[in-house]
């Protein structure tokens, strides 16, 4: 069995041998018919013979012989469909001495294009993406990558013009905007789910948005935000104590401006009563390392794009370091 055929069309052999059947009766019974019309002939100077009706008063039929051309054509065409039935799959399971199938050519050629892709992408792979970022040709084929693959969501100019899809170029971001990170949301995705209505009525769920505006220092009505603070007990396991929560985690700081939802009274009241289930899917399997560092390092350089925390404060450290680190590891 080739590859491709893993599960056969036909649950029975019968089906295979219908199909052979008619298939060959087809072409035996086309070849019958020819064979019968190349025998006319009409012998110099005479006329066809006149068949016997017309049409519209006074349109006649001639039984004129078939052109020659023409039975030559259909000849040939027959020859072709048996040579394409010996090579190629057509007749019942035969799959043709070729063993062609359209999967194989499919497969063969997505890694062919995948080779030369990467090719080109080879440098880009093991350089730094903020030095990629700032590639001409990296950017165009990031941006071509951004518009097959993120564009639905994101917009193609980024911009989250969809409602609830983050803008990946300002300088706000729910998950970090740093080479790593942002390689991290395209690789793995975000599924992170906010449950419905945990405050039970419409009313907490104002106040707890006001409480919420408050921690951000935001323009808030302050009685409803005093009757939200101790509500928002019920969000403080995931959001935190101070509302900031853990972008690792997926649970978005709710005192910066970086809304996904919107910072309104009436955004966040909406947020809490429905709930929020965003979706970004994980690409890594999908398309692999060479894309997801070019898309990594578009997306960082849409304008937002923050520089990874220096390194540790070690590597730095005069040379007398090494001697105080050994003496330190010794006293251990
Ligand atoms: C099906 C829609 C969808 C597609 C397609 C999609 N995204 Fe997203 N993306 C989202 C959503 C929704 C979020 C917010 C996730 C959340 O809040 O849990 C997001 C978040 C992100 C983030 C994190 C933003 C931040 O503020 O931290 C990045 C980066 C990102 N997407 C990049 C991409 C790239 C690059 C692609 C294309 C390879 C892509 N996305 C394709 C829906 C999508
Ligand atoms: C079980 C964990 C959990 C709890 C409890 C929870 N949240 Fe959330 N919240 C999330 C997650 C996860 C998201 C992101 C959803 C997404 O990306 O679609 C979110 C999103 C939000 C957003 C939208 C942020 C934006 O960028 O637009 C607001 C506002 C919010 N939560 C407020 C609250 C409030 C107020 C409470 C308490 C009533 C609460 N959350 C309780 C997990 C939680």
């Amino acid at each position: 069995m080739i590859e491709g055929y893993a599960v056969p069309d036909f649950v029975s052999d019968f089906w295979n041998y219908y199909v052979i059947a008619i298939t060959v009766i087809s072409i035996l019974g086309v070849m019958w018919f020819l064979k019968q019309q190349s025998g006319q002939k009409l012998a110099p100077g005479e006329k066809a013979a006149l068949m016997e009706h017309a049409w519209d008063g006074d349109l006649q039929e001639l039984n004129n012989p078939l052109p020659k051309w023409w039975l030559y054509m259909f000849w040939g065409l027959i020859f072709f469909s048996i040579i394409y039935l010996v090579l190629f799959p057509g007749l019942g399971k035969f799959p043709g001495v070729l063993n062609w199938t359209s999967a194989a050519q499919y497969t063969d050629e997505k890694t062919r294009i995948d080779a030369d892709f990467n090719k080109v992408m080879e440098p880009f792979l093991h350089e730094d993406v903020m030095k990629v970022a700032a590639d001409p040709t990296a950017k165009e084929m990031g941006n071509h990558l951004f518009l097959t693959y993120c564009s639905q969501c994101h917009g193609s100019n980024a911009q989250g013009d969809g409602k609830n899809f983050p803008n990946l170029s300002d300088k706000t971001w729910l998950f970090g905007g740093d080479p790593d990170s942002i390689k991290a949301s395209i690789s793995a995705g975000h599924s992170a789910e906010m449950p419905a209505n945990l405050l039970g009525d419409e009313k907490s769920a104002k106040e707890v948005a006001n409480y919420v505006l408050s921690l951000g220092g935001k323009p808030h009505d302050a009685a409803l935000a005093e009757a939200g603070k101790t509500k928002f007990a019920a969000c403080a396991g995931c959001h935190g104590e101070d509302g900031k929560g853990n972008a690792a985690a997926g649970f978005p700081n709710l005192t910066d401006d970086a809304w996904q939802y919107g910072g309104s009274e009436a955004a966040i009241v909406e947020t809490i009563m429905k709930g929020r289930k965003g979706g970004m899917p994980a690409f890594q399997d999908m398309l692999g390392d060479a894309k997801i560092q070019l898309l990594t390092a578009y997306v960082w350089g849409l304008g937002g794009g923050q520089t990874p925390a220096a390194p540790a404060p070690v590597a730095a450290a005069p040379a007398a370091a090494p001697a105080a680190a050994a003496e330190a590891a010794q006293a251990k």
